[in-house]
């Protein structure tokens, strides 16, 4: 399933109640357990949906609170020139992070949760759970494009976060 690419959902079935229910399942396991993004792969169907949102962490401080936001067959426009290397981790791959290099925003294209078209620009963490994301739902996982010499465990990683939190 993870390696699938995702397919589109049709704009009419968008406001049925088993897609509603997945979004708000999804929002439920994949951020409200204290995650910043999940995609519908990842809770087993191969559906062109995630889900990102925003908090301030050691790497992104000044990364505002957006609540989880729900982008329905996402195209993406544009891609900053700039790139930014960071930390990820991924509900699939418990107890692994790894610095992955993304553009520092993405603008795009989306239907939101009520099937209205939308066009946003995303920057900072919300550019990169964006990507992310959007990676699931063409088969792709960031252990692929992770910097393979930054791979650390959960354990490891929770140290390097409580040095950068005391800067
Ligand atoms: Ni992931």
């Amino acid at each position: 399933m993870l390696r699938q690419k995702a397919a589109p959902v049709p704009i009419k079935d968008i406001k049925n109640k088993d897609i509603q229910d997945l979004i708000d399942n999804m929002i439920e396991t994949g951020v409200d357990n204290g995650g910043v993004g999940i995609a519908a792969p990842q809770v087993f169907q191969s559906l062109q949906i995630f889900i990102i949102s925003s908090k301030s962490n050691p790497w992104y401080p000044k990364a505002p609170t957006v609540k989880p936001t729900a982008i329905i067959n996402p195209t993406i426009i544009s891609l900053s020139k700039d790139k930014d290397l960071s930390w990820e981790g991924c509900l699939s791959f418990p107890g692994v992070k790894g610095r992955v290099s993304r553009h520092k925003t993405v603008t795009a294209t989306f239907l939101d949760r009520n099937g209205k078209q939308k066009q946003k620009t995303f920057k900072g963490l919300l550019a990169r759970v964006f990507q992310h994301e959007f990676d699931h739902l063409q088969g792709i996982m960031f252990t692929d494009i992770t910097d393979p010499k930054t791979f650390v465990t959960e354990k490891e990683y929770q140290k390097i976060l409580r040095k950068a939190s005391k800067k």
